[in-house]
């Protein structure tokens, strides 16, 4: 999704970090990156927000990350089929249960049947089939070693595929001309002001759906070039009523839908978060200065924690811009702190490249922030968490997949984890393994552009993995 605009070619990730494995040629495998043994007690540290108060366990945080693992409405079957849970996506989450974490974000959970972010995606607009009780069971299994459990609510606007999203909306008329992974993307037409209004009601009715599942709190999904971040950024905002000019108007919707929230679910102790972009990597877009000026308004409209992230698909940035982010392998780091010491009540989490137990360890000491988010690592290995807590690692699995490469091959990993039927977790260090992947993916684009305008498949080559973890049986 956001990131991976360009073709099959590009560095590995692990390219970007210091390690001392041992690779010596052949097919590698089974390595991790390597960081030195620290003392690793303050990531253990519980951290409890200032207005839900409701305190994670410790400062591990499952960054959200798209499963596309939900039942999909068939050929001429209504689409308000869409959305409903798998047993494929109980598991998954069920396994991250299982690993020790904190704070586990789900990814993207749209708010309509017709504007979604990709095939497969959760979805809660109404209860028509009882679908609270199959996300309560996902919520069950999700929160049952302590871990909270927070819905990723999301809306497209003109990011979604043309396919599913053919009459796209959008802050204004601007449309994203790229195409990234088989997917293009249609021209999207200003929402009218009484339209802004009924999606600022949706975000409240999903909510309190949400909240009746079992979630226990709601993260507004204001990054990587959605919907919201498309009224933020300048560069999609060019509307010339009072959402738009000046960040206080940008901001508008998302502080009307924050009030809906909790207008929507009066429960005290539900969680609301905020994933922003510190920065969007593109002339004219989102400042980390704006960002900074929004995280205040945040905390003044009594929002738990911010996750700061960063880029659109047009602006990627999960890799290293700077030497000096790659030393300390966030690359937000320096962003966030710019933040945390402004905010007195907020907490901060920042996602993005941590990679190793030392690395995680640094940025809450160095006060950069409090809690760490993890994505593509928690993919490769969803126990991870436990296993830094553990002491038995110290760093995440090497990832030898082509960065641009890389949300795909991280969906290959969260459908192996979601099947669970014994065969383990591909291996992305593993040479070998990474080759049969980068052709399964070829052949999967190739074969999903030919069916198009259908959509059948949520883009995430299907692979069984050959080399890998086997610690599911
Ligand atoms: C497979 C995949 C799916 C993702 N889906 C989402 C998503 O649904 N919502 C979101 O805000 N970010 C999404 N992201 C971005 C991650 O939350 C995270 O910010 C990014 O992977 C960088 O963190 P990392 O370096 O620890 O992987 C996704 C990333 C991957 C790899």
């Amino acid at each position: 999704m956001e990131y991976d605009k360009s073709a099959a070619s590009g560095e590995s990730e692990a390219a970007a970090y210091p390690h001392d494995t041992d690779h010596v040629g052949g097919r590698g495998g089974k390595l991790r990156i390597q960081g030195p043994r620290v003392d690793v007690s303050v990531l253990n540290e519980p951290l409890t927000f200032p207005f839900s108060g409701r305190t994670a366990k410790n400062r591990f945080l499952k960054a959200p990350m798209t499963e596309r693992l939900c039942r999909w409405n068939e050929e001429g079957q209504d689409i308000n089929a869409r959305g409903y849970p798998t047993d494929e996506y109980k598991l998954l989450y069920q396994r991250w249960g299982e690993g020790e974490i904190g704070v586990i974000v789900a990814g993207n959970l749209m708010l309509r049947y017709d504007a979604v972010e990709a095939f497969g995606n959760p979805i809660l607009q109404d209860d028509h089939d009882n679908r609270t009780e199959a996300f309560r069971q996902v919520a069950d299994v999700t929160k049952k070693n302590g871990s909270l459990f927070i819905a990723q609510l999301s809306h497209p606007g003109r990011q979604g595929s043309a396919a599913l999203n053919p009459n796209p909306v959008s802050a204004s008329d601007i449309q994203l001309k790229i195409s990234w992974a088989g997917n293009e993307f249609a021209q999207p037409r200003s929402l009218t002001i009484p339209e802004i209004h009924s999606i600022v009601k949706m975000w409240g009715e999903t909510a309190s759906l949400c909240h009746k599942s079992g979630f226990d709190g709601i993260q507004v999904h204001c990054a990587h070039g959605y919907l919201l971040a498309q009224f933020l950024s300048p560069t999609t905002n060019k509307r010339t009523d009072a959402y738009a000019g000046p960040l206080a108007n940008r901001s508008r919707i998302i502080f009307e839908i924050i009030a809906e929230i909790k207008r929507r679910v009066p429960d005290p102790t539900f969680i609301l978060c905020v994933n922003l972009n510190s920065v969007e990597f593109q002339p004219g877009g989102q400042t980390p200065q704006d960002c900074a000026a929004l995280c205040l308004k945040l905390e003044e409209a009594e929002v738990d924690f911010v996750d700061l992230s960063g880029g659109t698909f047009e602006g990627r940035a999960f890799e290293h811009k700077k030497e000096s982010t790659r030393a300390r392998e966030s690359y937000f780091i320096e962003f966030a702190e710019l933040v945390r010491p402004l905010l007195t009540k907020t907490k901060v989490y920042v996602t993005g490249g941590l990679r190793t137990a030392n690395g995680m360890v640094s940025a809450l000491t160095s006060g950069a922030c409090d809690g760490v988010g993890i994505g593509r690592p928690l993919a490769a290995d969803p126990f991870l968490c436990r296993e830094i807590l553990a002491g038995r690692v110290w760093g995440a699995m090497e990832n030898l997949v082509p960065l641009p490469l890389n949300t795909q091959s991280s969906g290959t990993q969260l459908h192996q984890v979601g099947r669970g039927d014994g065969e383990g977790i591909s291996d992305w260090s593993d040479r070998v393994e990474v080759e049969r992947w980068v052709l399964a993916n070829k052949v999967e684009e190739e074969r999903k552009k030919g069916v198009l305008p259908m959509v059948d498949s949520s883009g995430f080559p299907v692979l069984r993995a050959e080399a890998g973890f086997q610690y599911l049986r």
